[in-house]
């Protein structure tokens, strides 16, 4: 059906689409779904760049749907993203407030993480309809099994260690590779289960490297020529930890640390389809006339919780997975 075909009843007319904070692969995918749904319903959407700094300074322009034509298998996202220290004031806030009532916007989307979802949380307790999407590689929302990157920049890694590995093999070294993920070990956990990484550090599970060492030397004693040691950024610079085994062992030791390279490339089938499914509800919700509202996913079923409720709950990190990933490096 062609868009704006199907007027159905909604509470908002004029909707608009932000990216904030980390940017993360599936974002565009996430804003193409925002865009073409809106439009189908007859909706007009307006895309704000730079996140809230672009808010704050008036980068609206209206989209079409050729304006997010060719972007649904590209990283990045076509809107930009910026922190914006202003908009951590009430007076940024009220800014924002009042450049959406001039482009008589009467719903807004706001894709990014928890710190982007506290200005989401602030828009909506003044009047304006707001919905969070969860977009961050980090995968550090809680709410949600999934957020909107993290699929790709696991594969991204794993990627990686696979290349790591094949040179580790060759020159019989141990490598440390260290993963994005200031505070959440998702990252390193997902790809050291899934490239085989013999020790997993994360901010999530204490660790000893002693017990790193002893690992690695009982795997030497077994006749073992490499190893990968994964480190999550939040757990410790990858650096140091290098050193120290270096130190403590006497091995030849490298370390890799992937950055952001993370953060771009092609977003997954599963991110490009999380996203498209994400940015559509998200439409629902705000014709409705919800509010304050994140969009997550549990199993296959997309779950909408309240940002306040969601902000204030301690996400969980799935420990059997990492303790899996012990016993099956042993
Ligand atoms: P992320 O959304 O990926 O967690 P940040 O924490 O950097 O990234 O937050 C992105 C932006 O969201 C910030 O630059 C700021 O503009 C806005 N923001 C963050 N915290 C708040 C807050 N407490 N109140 C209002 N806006 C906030
Ligand atoms: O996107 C999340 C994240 O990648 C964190 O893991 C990392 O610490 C941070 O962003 C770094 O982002 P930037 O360099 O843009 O501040």
């Amino acid at each position: 059906m062609e868009a704006g075909r199907n007027l159905t009843p909604s509470v908002v007319k004029r909707i608009a689409v932000l990216t904030s904070g980390g940017d993360a692969p599936g974002m565009n995918a996430a804003i193409r779904a925002v865009v073409r749904k809106g439009l189908y319903h007859g909706l007009d959407v307006v895309g704000i760049k730079h996140g809230y700094a672009g808010l704050i300074r008036g980068e609206l322009e209206t989209l079409d749907l050729g304006s997010v034509a060719d972007i649904i298998q590209r990283g990045g996202t076509m809107l930009f993203t910026a922190r914006c220290l202003e908009f951590k004031t009430p007076e940024g806030q009220d800014k924002g407030v009042q450049m959406l009532k001039d482009h008589n916007i009467d719903g807004l989307i706001v894709i990014g993480g928890d710190g982007s979802f506290q200005g989401a949380r602030a828009l909506s307790a003044r009047g304006i309809k707001t919905i969070g999407i969860p977009g961050t590689i980090d995968n550090d929302i809680p709410c949600t099994d999934y957020t909107i990157g993290f699929d790709t920049a696991v594969n991204t890694a794993i990627d990686a260690i696979d290349k790591i590995r094949d040179t580790a093999t060759s020159h019989e070294r141990t490598y440390v590779v260290e993963v994005m993920g200031r505070d959440a070990g998702d990252i390193a956990m997902i790809a050291g289960l899934a490239g085989g990484a013999e020790s997993i550090l994360i901010p999530e599970a204490q660790f000893d490297l002693n017990q790193v060492l002893e690992k690695l030397r009982k795997g030497a004693q077994r006749g073992k020529r490499h190893s990968i040691i994964l480190v999550a950024e939040g757990a410790g610079r990858g650096m140091k930890i290098g050193e120290d085994i270096a130190q403590a062992t006497g091995w030849d030791v490298r370390v890799t640390v992937l950055g952001h390279l993370q953060r771009g490339g092609s977003p997954t089938a599963f991110d490009r389809t999380l996203a498209s499914r994400m940015g559509a509800h998200a439409v629902d919700l705000l014709m409705q006339g919800q509010t304050s509202v994140m969009i997550g996913v549990r199993g296959k079923d997309l779950i909408a919780t309240d940002i306040f409720e969601a902000l204030q709950t301690k996400r969980a990190i799935d420990l059997s997975i990492y303790d899996l990933a012990g016993i099956l490096s042993i």
